[in-house]
């Protein structure tokens, strides 16, 4: 049987805490109403312990077993809601203006809420699940936040898994690979320091026009000539500033721009030879740069043994034609890539149907999926802590 019973029975109660979250939106670490709700939902199961504040106000709850000691299996679901007016005209549309569940942020909280629930009641396992509710995931890192006050360590958690929704794939069906299945996703800048002169008078200056100008191509040739072609790289250069007047050559010019990669060699690999020819290519032509390169979110890693066992517990619920386990890796990021790089674990895709992509204005969560996703992180208990 795919989909546990008790499950079945629990699917309206928890599109009741879906649409009541996704009615009530909040930013980043600003998650204060979602976090006391999820706190108050998880004393209400009668949690071992329930602590919040991990991470500003990320939520962790234990779960102990009633089959005895063993390890304890980490589950993490974001909380955080979009900059975003809400277009989907849904009886539940936003009630926050600006801002909206367009991620489905509010699905997966409420998914793990369920699935806390039914371990809660049954608690057929041994040792303990520890349910974890991060904020900040778009762009802040609250994961990272949550494991710099030291989460893993405090609960003793073994391995990690997450799940986010698919817009587009069946409901019901789930996608994963091993290995990189997101992006690193970086920024830098680059300051190109020439030096200004009069426009009819270029040899007296050093002209970081122009310079920019052969940056910005050689930065290509990174991609094309020095990285296996089957290892993907991207280097977009997106803004370039400079310059006041058609008749003056400015002192500077400013480059920023983003790089994505999918393996941490090629990442470090391009950052260093970003900045090497861009500092290089600037020199060529008389002038300096200055390079800024910031690491965001790193390549969201699944580990082999336990993508494996994840393809096992999504094949028992949506058999094995349902389940795309070497989905193409995505140029997207993720921040669960953090807590991959602290412990083994797994990221899977869970598919949200015929629906609006995800970051639309008029995209909602689909309540078809919750059912299936909290058979995923029960089976996935049950099956990983079996007495
Ligand atoms: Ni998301």
């Amino acid at each position: 049987m795919p989909i546990l019973n008790r499950v079945a029975e629990m699917q309206e109660e928890v599109a009741g805490w879906r649409r009541h979250l996704h009615e009530t939106p909040e930013l980043l670490y600003d998650v204060f109403e979602t976090s006391t709700f999820v706190a108050r939902k998880l004393k209400e199961f009668g949690c071992d312990t329930v602590e919040s504040g991990l991470g500003k106000t990320g939520v962790v709850g234990i779960i102990k077993g009633r089959h005895g000691d063993g390890p304890t299996i980490g589950f993490r679901a974001d909380m955080d809601a979009l900059p975003i007016t809400e277009t989907s005209g849904k009886p539940w549309t936003s009630k926050v203006p600006g801002k909206a569940h367009s991620c489905g942020h509010d699905g997966h909280t409420a998914m793990l809420l369920g699935a806390a629930q039914y371990l809660a009641e049954t608690r057929n396992f041994k040792g303990s699940v520890a349910v974890i509710f991060q904020p900040a995931e778009e762009g802040g890192a609250g994961a990272l936040a949550m494991l710099d006050d030291g989460m893993m360590d405090k609960f003793g958690i073994k391995e990690v898994y997450g799940m986010h929704n698919a817009p587009g794939m069946p409901v019901g069906n789930f996608a994963i690979r091993k290995g990189s299945l997101m992006a690193a996703a970086d920024s830098f800048e680059i300051e190109i320091i020439g030096n200004g002169s009069h426009a009819a008078a270029p040899h007296l200056s050093i002209d970081p026009v122009l310079a920019s100008a052969h940056v910005i191509i050689a930065l290509q040739s990174i991609v094309s000539r020095e990285v296996d072609p089957l290892k993907s790289l991207v280097i977009s250069v997106t803004t370039t500033h400079g310059g006041t007047a058609h008749n003056v050559i400015p002192g500077s010019v400013t480059l920023t721009g983003t790089v994505r990669t999918l393996l941490p060699e090629t990442r470090d690999f391009a950052e260093k030879r970003l900045t090497e020819v861009a500092q290089a290519t600037a020199i060529a032509h008389g002038a300096k740069a200055e390079v800024n390169y910031h690491r965001g979110y790193p390549v969201t890693f699944n580990h082999d043994n336990e993508t494996e066992f994840a393809i096992g517990i999504a094949s028992s619920i949506a058999g094995a034609a349902g389940v795309e386990a070497n989905t193409p890796p995505r140029m997207g990021a993720e921040d669960f890539s953090y807590m991959l790089e602290s412990r083994p674990g797994a990221f899977i895709f869970i598919g949200n149907g015929d629906t609006a992509g995800l970051h639309h204005p008029s995209y909602d969560f689909n309540d078809d999926v919750l059912p299936y996703g909290i058979s995923y992180w029960v089976k996935m208990a049950e099956t990983a802590l079996a007495a």
